[in-house]
């Protein structure tokens, strides 16, 4: 059977008009007939513009190089969901628990974690607090509606709870923390936290609801090392 289509000499006439309709029209000739490929994660650098001026200044060049944390941003970008315009966004993954001594980099790693995500083209809106902060937050202030901030706080799709467990622990401080912790492991929202506590006293410091939740919902790194903030003379 002769068909049109079927001739290969009509075929490659075909196929070479296309060609020179292509180039007429600008279109390289090359990419005919190439499958569309969806576009790799561009490193978001409006993103971590916008972000490094949230970020404090001590921290604004912070880069992440514990093992431990650098497999925590992986998880977090492979738990990444594709938003309706091919977008990456930050979904539903584990948290990050930073523990170690003054001055070992916990919040450096914590700010460097985050410029990885920025930097890797992961789309985040993010919080950082402090716990003595979120505890001063939670008391009732003239003028303030700490149940909103507290909803804020539980519901941003990252955030980061700088040490946990600092300040005067009380009935009042635990309930706060533990409200914010169960929040987010029942949504399993990514969460980092650093802390000088060891692990052996989470649930002395926290109570225990709180520190069986953190054991289950975070991956753990350990920072060592001597105090990076003493100077030689003092
Ligand atoms: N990897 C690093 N490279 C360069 N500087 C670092 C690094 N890690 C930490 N630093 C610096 O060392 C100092 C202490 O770091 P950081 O504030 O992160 O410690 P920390 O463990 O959070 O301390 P604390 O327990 O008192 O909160 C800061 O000046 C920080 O900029
Ligand atoms: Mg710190």
């Amino acid at each position: 059977m002769a068909s049109r289509d079927r001739d290969p000499r009509r075929a490659g006439a075909g196929l070479q008009g296309l060609v020179e309709r292509f180039a007429r029209l600008g279109v390289d000739p090359a990419v005919i007939g190439q499958p569309e490929q969806s576009p790799a994660p561009q490193p978001n650098r409006d993103a971590l513009e916008l972000a490094a001026s949230r970020i404090p200044p001590l921290y604004q060049d912070a880069v992440a190089n514990d093992p431990q944390v650098l497999a925590w941003v992986e998880h977090v970008k492979q738990a990444a969901r594709r938003g309706p315009e091919g977008q990456l966004g930050i979904a539903r993954a584990r948290s990050l628990l930073l523990l170690g001594e003054t001055g070992t980099g916990k919040t450096h790693q914590a700010y460097g974690a985050i410029r990885a995500l920025l930097g890797a083209g992961v789309r985040l809106r993010w919080q950082a607090i402090t716990s003595v902060t979120l505890h001063a937050m939670m008391r009732p202030r003239p003028g303030a509606d700490p149940e909103r901030e507290m909803r804020e706080l539980e519901r941003t799709p990252l955030l980061l709870v700088d040490d946990l467990g600092a300040g005067r622990a009380s009935e009042f401080t635990e309930e706060t923390t533990y409200r914010l912790i169960n929040y987010r492991y029942e949504q399993q929202l990514p969460t980092i936290l650093t802390s000088n506590i060891t692990p052996a006293e989470l649930s002395g410091l926290l109570g225990d609801r709180t520190a069986s939740r953190l054991r289950q919902m975070c991956h753990k790194a350990v920072l060592a090392g001597p105090d990076r903030r003493r100077a030689p003379s003092f």
